[in-house]
């Protein structure tokens, strides 16, 4: 596996927030995580990061502990997270927040390559880049922080609810973009979601979270036919 992470347990002082949580994601796959407000989704992909350590447990990536390594070298390593709430830069232009995400790269073609890429991948971003951030739509904006993540040429993508008010057309865009950076641009990708139907339709494996644990864990294509995920998370969603 490309990522692994066993038994982590996370406490924010009193609340026991993450509780024996082992997941993976192989190379080339992309796997959600799902579950409701507070089951740790958000910790965990913080673990991941570095941004918060967890009290026992350990996370590998590509044979190495990453649960001892700075923040920043995680990021050099090939993980980009796009947090959830996508800040832009409101001022900037498109342009400028995109080529923030590149800061620790050295290679100037690539980062051009890669811009082209990600001007391909989100024809929107081409045709607003000299607009300030801040006036785009909360989609575009998703789609901005996204570009943003690709800038830094991850092997693994962490995205905290991408779909989070965000008009449902816009989510479809968003869902196919997922899609095609997986399968075209070689990243594999761990996608935390509420929007639980569009998750698993997506994704390759999932894991659901229920206060700080993982409650399910499978296929995504039988998770979304099974009677319990339909019943506590798939219930009235679009
Ligand atoms: N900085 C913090 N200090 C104290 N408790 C926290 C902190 N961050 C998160 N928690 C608690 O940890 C638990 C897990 O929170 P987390 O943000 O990981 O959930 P989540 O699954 O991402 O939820 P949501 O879907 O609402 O974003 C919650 O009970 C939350 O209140
Ligand atoms: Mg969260």
């Amino acid at each position: 596996m490309q990522l692994e992470a066993t038994e982590i347990h996370v406490n924010y002082d009193h609340v026991r927030a993450v509780t024996g949580v082992s997941l993976s994601v192989g190379e080339g796959e992309t796997v959600a995580l799902i579950g409701a407000n507070g089951a740790g989704k958000t910790t965990m992909l913080r673990a991941i990061t570095g941004l918060t350590r967890p009290d026992s447990g350990e996370i590998r990536y590509e044979g190495h502990r990453l649960d001892t390594m700075a923040p920043n070298d995680i990021v050099r390593a090939g993980i980009a997270m796009v947090p959830e709430g996508r800040r832009v830069f409101p001022y900037m232009s498109v342009k400028d927040n995109l080529l923030i995400g590149a800061f620790a790269r050295t290679d100037k073609n690539g980062v051009n390559a890669t811009l082209e890429m990600v001007l391909g991948r989100f024809p929107r971003l081409k045709e607003r880049y000299s607009q300030a951030a801040g006036t785009m739509s909360g989609g575009e904006q998703q789609m901005l922080v996204i570009g943003r993540a690709l800038m830094a040429k991850p092997k693994l993508l962490l995205l905290d609810e991408p779909s989070l008010g965000i008009a449902p057309k816009l989510v479809q865009d968003i869902a196919r973009s997922i899609v095609a950076i997986n399968r075209d641009e070689k990243v594999s990708v761990l996608l935390v979601e509420q929007n639980s139907r569009m998750a698993l339709r997506i994704s390759h494996r999932a894991y659901a979270l229920a206060t700080g644990a993982v409650a399910l864990e499978g296929a995504s294509k039988e998770l979304l036919q099974d009677d319990r995920v339909k019943r506590l998370y798939l219930g009235g969603e679009l």
